[in-house]
């Protein structure tokens, strides 16, 4: 039996604002992550570490292929909690040099028609500093942790690069894998980087300061073309991987949807797969891909993985199912990778495309 019910929690945290709800959670989570005793009940109740779906992820081993989406643990302080509700490895951040406030609020929505959130946060965070002492400070180190990185609002374009090469030498020690993140809606300016000069200077920057892998994070608003295009370039500068997709802007998805800010959970889903789709095909066995993007269930992350994932991420479907959705996505993954006889997920990984060949 399980030991909380997140549908009768979320009846409460919906009534609130979404932000405070996120704060709420976030509370939960911090003080779980004091209270060992409590993690390791939890922790035996969601996580599934099962030898099908255990894989080496840039030389750490990590029990499943579900990562927590950025965004959710914007300050590193949730690490151990995430692990013990499922979570097979994390990403923290965005985090940028200095701390910043965001854009006003309300900057957080959601659509429950739609089972999407939409969000205009625009990088709130306490700055690279309190990431760094949080990470050192951890007492345990099995969780697999990314570190997300993005520019302060302030910075303008022509100094962007600088603002990265700052993180990744104050950050790179701490984490085990590094996201570049130039595709997020709300920060003016950002997804303009997503260019070849600025993506080659980048990587060709970021390479000669760290030996730790370091991702490309990429928007969903493109055709296939330019997104392969994009990924090329980044793969050829030095990329070690691809994250894809971030939000989307494209407001006609949803008579629910406002203006502003980006839309992500089910919304997302068909857009984020049909890019991943041709990103797949491109690159699956020639860098480590992972995709997100209204990820919701063991069927969906099974195509992404069929697709060419290695791992997958999700964020806005664990608000609105809770983490029972980690622990059902895991189980239904092994029945499919046994349904098409594979023992283990690394056969599946790009399946689809194998056969089309
Ligand atoms: C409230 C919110 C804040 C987010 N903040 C970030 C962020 O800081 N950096 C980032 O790379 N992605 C951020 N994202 C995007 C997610 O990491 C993810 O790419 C996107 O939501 C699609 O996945 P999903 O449909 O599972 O939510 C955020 C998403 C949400 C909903």
């Amino acid at each position: 039996m399980a030991i909380f019910s997140y549908q009768n929690l979320k009846k409460i945290l919906f009534l609130l604002e979404p932000e405070t709800a996120h704060s709420v959670a976030g509370f939960g989570l911090t003080i779980m992550g004091k209270l060992k005793p409590i993690r390791d009940l939890v922790k035996k109740e969601y996580l599934i570490d099962d030898k099908m779906l255990r894989q080496d992820f840039f030389g750490k081993t990590i029990p499943n292929p579900i990562g927590l989406g950025a965004g959710f643990d914007k300050n590193g302080s949730y690490i151990d909690s995430i692990g013990a509700i499922g979570f097979g490895y994390t990403e923290v951040g965005t985090v940028t040099p200095l701390p910043q406030d965001g854009n006003a609020k309300p900057r957080l929505f959601r659509l429950v028609e739609d089972n999407s959130l939409q969000n205009a946060m625009g990088f709130n965070n306490h700055g690279m500093g309190e990431m760094a002492s949080k990470l050192q400070n951890r007492k345990n180190h099995d969780m697999c942790v990314g570190i997300n990185i993005g520019k302060n609002k302030l910075t303008s374009e022509d100094n962007a690069i600088n603002d990265y090469e700052i993180l990744i030498k104050n950050l790179e020690s701490y984490g085990d894998y590094i996201v570049i993140n130039i595709s997020s809606p709300n920060t003016p300016g950002l997804r303009d980087l997503q260019n070849e000069d600025f993506i080659t200077k980048l990587f060709s920057m970021a390479k000669k300061l760290t030996k730790k892998p370091i991702l490309l994070k990429i928007a969903p608003d493109m055709s296939s073309k330019e997104a392969i295009a994009l990924c090329k370039i980044a793969i050829d500068s030095g990329a070690d991987g691809i994250i894809a997709t971030n939000t989307t802007i494209d407001y006609s998805l949803s008579s629910h949807a406002k203006d502003f800010g980006g839309i992500s959970g089910a919304l997302l889903t068909t857009k984020s797969r049909e890019l991943f789709k041709a990103i797949g095909k491109e690159f699956h066995s020639k860098t480590m891909l992972i995709s997100v993007g209204g990820i919701d269930s063991a069927n969906e992350a099974y195509e992404r993985i069929r697709d060419g994932a290695s791992l997958i991420q999700i964020y806005s479907m664990l608000v609105f199912k809770g983490p029972k959705l980690l622990k059902e996505i895991n189980l239904g993954l092994i029945e499919l990778l046994k349904k098409d006889g594979y023992t283990h997920i690394s056969q599946a990984i790009g399946a689809n495309h194998i056969q089309m060949k």
